[in-house]
């Protein structure tokens, strides 16, 4: 359990987590104070961590093999969780993250099949310790609702540019990974409207909020006259 309060969206490609993200961005903005929370992605959020997600998603002249890649999504989670996210919940703050480890299992694990669910957490725990989200929304979408939603989008990166076969094995490893932690995971119809999907979200932040001492909502008057 943190001080803080890890927040993390999960799910395949193009099932929501960024519409989500920006509602949530927007509620956040609009009822807590902006020192009592923090929003970061996967891979990024510090400038170096920035500079390995161009490697990871776009890098196609040495293609990175499956082992590489799960690396350099370690690095760049070693990056943000030790200077960013870990930071961040000791001063009791609620960290927002669009997708964390969960991805690591269902892309890397369950879809590039580099190592087990299992090896991947023994190798979590040795880049981030004992770093655990406290919630984590899965937007569950079949990969065939994904991939009509993707064909709406502009340019592609490498891991979206995969078939059919490997977004399935993406989803059976979050299926997989939330089933075995079901205290920790939120699982959405990710194929409601987003306005739905938020009030579920916003629903259940609110409901942990209540249980834990971490920041709670405040108005705005209250906001402006504590500065
Ligand atoms: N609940 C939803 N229903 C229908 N379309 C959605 C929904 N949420 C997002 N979209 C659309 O699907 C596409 C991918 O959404 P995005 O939030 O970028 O997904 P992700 O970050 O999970 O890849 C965008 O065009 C977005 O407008
Ligand atoms: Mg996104």
């Amino acid at each position: 359990m943190n001080k803080g309060l890890f927040i993390t969206i999960e799910g395949g490609e193009a099932c929501g987590k960024t519409t989500q993200v920006r509602k949530l961005n927007e509620y956040f903005n609009n009822n807590f104070n902006s020192n009592d929370f923090m929003f970061v992605r996967e891979p990024g959020g510090t400038p170096l961590a920035e500079e390995l997600r161009k490697l990871i998603l776009n890098y196609n002249e040495d293609k990175p093999l499956p082992m590489t890649e799960l690396l350099m999504f370690c690095a760049a989670r070693s990056q943000l969780c030790h200077n960013l996210i870990i930071p961040a919940l000791e001063e009791g703050k609620i960290v927002i993250a669009d997708r964390f480890y969960d991805s690591t299992i269902a892309y890397q694990g369950s879809a590039r099949k580099v190592m087990s669910a299992k090896e991947i957490l023994n190798l979590t725990k040795l880049v981030i310790g004992d770093l655990k989200p406290d919630l984590t929304f899965y937007l569950k979408l079949s990969p065939e609702e994904a991939f009509k939603r993707k064909t709406g989008l502009g340019e592609l990166d490498r891991i979206e540019l995969e078939g059919m076969n490997f977004h399935k094995d993406v989803a059976k490893g979050y299926d997989f990974i939330s089933s075995l932690e079901k205290e920790r995971f939120c699982i959405i119809d990710a194929s409601k409207t987003p306005d739905e999907i938020f009030s579920i979200i916003k629903a259940e932040i609110e409901k942990h909020l209540k249980k834990s001492r971490v920041a709670s909502p405040v108005s705005k008057s209250e906001d402006e006259n504590s500065i």
